[in-house]
């Protein structure tokens, strides 16, 4: 292949200059190029074209010596680039332009033959899939990372009794241990959506060159087998274009920042000295500049705030593609950095909220039972105590209203009711009521599966480290 024109300007050093008889202004060059956040995917992009130059010697659209330079060629840009040493360049305006473009000063023509029977438009598409799947990968074991964590200071405290709320007010009694599976199966949820997401993130676009397909006689099969992907993208205009991949797995990141913001939430209520359930170790907590005596839950806020930031990526998203004419438009360029954005923030907040659930809180099991007593949480199991006599739930349920509104004018919890009292409101009522009216024999009588039961916390801890296999 002979050498093109030499571009009269270096502006003009893209993959594409021939066709230009003027530069594009340092404005338009900043704003079009994507070098400055594509460098992330380097080391895919080098892997994906090695399997696509090997594939192309295979069916013998390269020559083995091309093979060979080329693949030589990549190993010395893996080394510069891992080693910081490589020289990149805004002119080259990305990634895949930067390293095909070492590559040819390194090796000469084999490098600029790498290209053949392939456009940036399935390669950038390659790239971000494969990358994106080794991130599920490392998500998902820091997810499992967390669950585990969670299931140990759950089996700490399967009889810890806490209020359970709704509507924010004190409505049964749980155990701490059960209120914490409650996020743990919501985070098991979570990496199910990885592993369904990763199916179809793993899939290959490479042989579908801009938007057509390529003349070439290339083995799609054989690139798919060796980048590890589970089958092919089946339409080239589609495979070039469409990032719903990239979509579904930030649905998926915001809906795990979206449980552990909830989380964090709780914890922020529970660190206020209203609450106190729990303490928060210092290293999770700052001061005030101004008020000598605050220790704020820094950590549990920004998971909370960075929750927002995830979901703004997956809008990001959705408002990028739903425009979009098919094929390939420049558009898509900017599915990187939320998608970035998506895949930092949440190893992060795993990270520090694995640190966190680990070791970092104290719990006041005290004031949790303390609290637990108080709003009548037990009122449900003295009418089902009625029920179990013989009275229909409605009236039980009237009868301890009343008896409620009675031991509220007292002052009292219903179980300081002397009996006569009790049975002032329903006169089956029987000494041994005051079994039910306890909170521990409260949170033992739901020992069904999913209940609070401290028992069935404990069988429910069991089944959800079985899913867990060690690490
Ligand atoms: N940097 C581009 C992107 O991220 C690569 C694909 C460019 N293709 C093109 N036809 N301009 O999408």
């Amino acid at each position: 292949m002979a050498d093109p024109v030499p571009p009269r300007n270096p502006s003009l050093q893209g993959g594409w200059s021939g066709r230009f008889s003027e530069p594009v202004s340092d404005l338009v060059k900043r704003y079009t190029a994507s070098v400055a956040f594509d460098r992330r995917l380097a080391a895919v992009d080098i892997a994906g074209s090695i399997a696509h130059a090997r594939m192309l010697t295979e069916v013998g659209v390269l020559a083995p010596a091309d093979l060979e330079a080329i693949e030589r060629g990549m190993e010395t840009i893996r080394g510069e680039i891992g080693r910081g040493e490589f020289e990149w360049s805004l002119d080259l305006e990305d990634v895949h332009l930067n390293i095909e473009r070492r590559l040819t000063t390194l090796v000469g023509d084999a490098g600029k033959r790498l290209h053949t029977a392939r456009s940036r438009n399935d390669q950038v598409a390659t790239d971000i899939r494969l990358w994106l799947r080794g991130e599920i990968d490392s998500l998902s074991a820091q997810l499992a990372g967390l669950r585990r964590a969670l299931l140990d200071v759950a089996a700490e405290h399967a009889a810890t009794i806490m209020p359970g709320f709704t509507h924010l007010q004190v409505a049964q009694p749980v155990t701490f241990g059960h209120h914490l599976l409650a996020y743990e199966a919501m985070l098991a949820r979570d990496m199910e959506r990885f592993v369904d997401c990763r199916r179809r993130v793993n899939r290959l676009p490479l042989g579908s060159a801009a938007l057509a397909g390529t003349s070439f006689p290339i083995d799609r099969d054989r690139v798919a087998r060796e980048l590890g992907f589970e089958g092919l993208c089946t339409n080239s205009l589609d495979a070039v274009s469409d990032r719903d991949f990239a979509l579904e797995f930030t649905a998926a990141a915001a809906l795990v920042m979206l449980h552990l913001s909830r989380f964090a939430e709780e914890l922020i209520l529970w660190m206020s000295p209203r609450f106190a359930f729990i303490a928060l170790a210092d290293r999770f907590c700052t001061g005030s500049s101004i008020m000598p005596q605050k220790k704020n839950p820094d950590v549990p806020e920004l998971v909370r705030g960075k929750t927002g930031r995830v979901v703004g990526d997956l809008v990001g998203l959705l408002m990028l593609m739903k425009g979009q004419p098919l094929a390939y438009n420049k558009d898509n360029q900017e599915d990187k950095e939320p998608l970035f954005d998506a895949v930092d923030t949440l190893a992060d907040t795993l990270a520090v909220m694995t640190d966190l659930v680990a070791g970092g809180i104290r719990v006041d099991a005290a004031r949790m039972r303390a609290a637990a007593s108080e709003g009548f949480a037990t009122a449900t199991d003295l009418a089902d105590y009625l029920v179990k006599q013989g009275t229909p739930f409605r009236d039980a349920h009237e009868a301890v209203a009343r008896a409620v509104r009675h031991a509220e004018t007292k002052g009292v919890d219903l179980a300081d009711l002397p009996l006569p009292e009790l049975q002032a409101f329903a006169p089956g009522i029987g000494a041994d009521v005051f079994a039910v009216l306890t909170l521990d024999g409260s949170v033992a009588s739901r020992a069904h599966p999913g209940g609070t039961a401290p028992a069935q916390v404990r069988a429910a801890i069991d089944a959800a480290r079985a899913t867990l296999k060690d690490p």
